[in-house]
């Protein structure tokens, strides 16, 4: 069902003909005084025309502009690309970010053609691999279920990075991992993109397995007998209402070298209507990224796999589909934990943090060094911080680790607090806690609820825990830009691949 696709990423230096791409892309940046051209490696003559001529020709250098022109001699191919690259000042480098979404939005908008040069100013191998990673990122499309390839146009297959760094020995494992995160979040987008009718719990749990192949890595899955059996009430009871009964997936990968361990829970409601608390119609459809969380985890830890990164990684899918039915959970109903811990579900829409509490909870009895757990928690995460910042909650010793990735990764996380006030808003007239509390800031309250299930580590202190709401930028449902294509965008899968690397190095 999600298969995955890596893009073929090269470095090239000097005769641009070398490559015989379809298309050649140099940047402009949007200067003080108007479109600049950037470093390219055009000859002085027609670097000089064009400089003259940006103006006339419409080109800004505005993110996301791509102008297509007929190619030059120098260049050996039939088009010249002008990709915008936003504001630049004089003397400054392009941050990795700009150079990742100009990479992205061009290879993106280039679809239909299959190798393309990437031309951008490279200073050092990180901004080559920033180009890589936006290339990756961009060369994206989700067509599995069109009747038709008419009017469709198959992403860049190719690309290749004009730099002068070609020959540096850094660069060939900087590709390959550019490559390799491409392949994850573009199969993270694609588990989200998928339709419900396709992507239920049993058939999530089957692409967790398929996507696994070849990779040193355990897959486990529960189905609803041992679930039941074992405990796993919050799973369950979200999950009872359907037809499509719902899974736990761990995915481990426990390399002997490894050094530190951590758990990933990843909320995985493959369709959530609300159940009997049901949501009304308009945008309903969108709910079929719910699962967006469980994605998340599988893929970083098959990232990490595939890098070979000396880490134990488990992740944990919590996997249920949240339907109304005679079957289904009622407000008002109890259910009991995994491990032990009653919740009274006053509102069955609030149905993540249930199959949430059971993950941390198993998560928490293999005492990892670390959890994070991934969801699209809240609404409330999208008045508090809008559709491209996720909201990043928990212990400081984690928070801020995973904001600093976050930064080196390009992607938007903010930290919020958890205010002590927030805990009795959950109290429960008949159970240990009630699913749903105080309203305002409600993004807080439902990490408030997720803290109660993370247990304590070997040394008897709670297991340092951090949780990551998604709600927003998990999903586009505006235009595309820069490498983020409409619908599934993969965020997080980046930073989580960040923070390890960061774990790795400090320690
Ligand atoms: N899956 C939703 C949260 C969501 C909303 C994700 C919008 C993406 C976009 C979640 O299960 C939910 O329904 N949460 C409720 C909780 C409330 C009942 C306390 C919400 O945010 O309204
Ligand atoms: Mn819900
Ligand atoms: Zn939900």
């Amino acid at each position: 069902m999600v298969k995955n696709t890596e893009i073929n990423l090269s470095a090239i230096a000097r005769d641009l003909k070398k490559a015989a791409s379809d298309a050649v892309v140099i940047g402009v940046g949007q200067g003080a005084d108007g479109p600049v051209l950037l470093e390219n490696p055009l000859t002085a003559k027609s670097a000089e025309a064009l400089a003259d001529s940006l103006k006339v020709l419409g080109i800004t250098g505005a993110a996301d502009q791509a102008v297509r022109l007929p190619g030059l001699p120098e260049t050996g191919s039939g088009v010249l690309v002008l990709a915008g690259v936003g504001k630049v000042s004089d003397g400054q480098r392009l941050s990795g970010e700009a150079l990742r979404r100009a990479a992205g939005s061009a290879v993106r908008q280039l679809a239909g053609l299959s190798s393309v040069t990437l031309a951008f100013p490279t200073a050092d191998v990180a901004d080559v691999a920033a180009v890589a990673e936006g290339a990756a990122l961009g060369a994206y499309s989700f067509t599995e279920h069109r009747s038709s390839k008419d009017g469709l146009k198959d992403p860049v297959s190719s690309v290749a990075i004009f730099t002068e760094l070609a020959g540096d020995k850094e660069l060939e494992p900087a590709l390959k991992r550019a490559s390799l995160l491409g392949r994850a979040v573009n199969a993270t987008r694609s588990l989200v993109n998928q339709p419900p009718s396709h992507l239920y719990p049993e058939t999530f749990a089957d692409a967790a397995k398929e996507l696994s192949k070849g990779l040193p890595v355990k897959v486990t899955v529960w189905d609803e007998k041992r679930l039941e059996k074992e405990g796993f009430g919050g799973i369950m009871g979200v999950g009872k209402g359907s037809a499509r009964q719902p899974r736990l997936v761990k995915v481990e990968y426990a390399p002997a070298k490894a050094t530190s361990k951590i758990a990933l829970v990843g909320k995985g409601i493959t369709f959530d209507t609300g159940g009997i608390s049901i949501k009304p119609a308009l945008g309903m459809g969108d709910m079929k990224s719910d699962m967006a969380g469980a994605a998340v985890v599988l893929n970083t830890v098959l990232a990490l796999a595939g890098l070979g990164l000396p880490v134990k990684a488990t992740a944990w899918l919590c996997i249920a589909e949240n339907m109304p039915s005679g079957a289904a959970s009622r407000p008002a109903d109890v259910l009991t934990m995994f491990g032990g811990k009653t919740v009274e579900v006053l509102n069955t829409d609030a149905e993540g943090r249930l199959v949430m509490a059971d993950g941390i909870v198993a998560a928490s009895q293999e005492y990892p060094d670390a959890i994070i757990d991934v969801a699209t928690l809240t609404g409330a995460q999208l008045i508090a911080l809008g559709n491209r910042t996720a909201g990043v909650m928990g212990a400081d010793s984690v928070t801020g680790p995973l904001k600093a990735a976050a930064d080196r990764a390009g992607e938007l996380i903010w930290p919020m607090p958890l205010p002590e006030e927030l805990r009795p808003s959950l109290d429960s007239q008949v159970a240990d806690l009630a699913n749903i509390g105080e309203r305002h800031g409600g993004m807080m309250t439902a990490a408030v609820f997720l803290r109660e299930f993370v247990g304590k580590g070997k040394d008897g202190q709670p297991i340092p825990w951090a949780h990551i709401d998604i709600a927003g930028p998990s999903f586009n449902n505006g235009a595309p830009y820069g490498y983020t294509p409409k619908q599934g965008t993969g965020c997080t899968v980046r930073t989580l691949v960040a923070y390890v690397e960061d774990l790795l190095a400090r320690a």
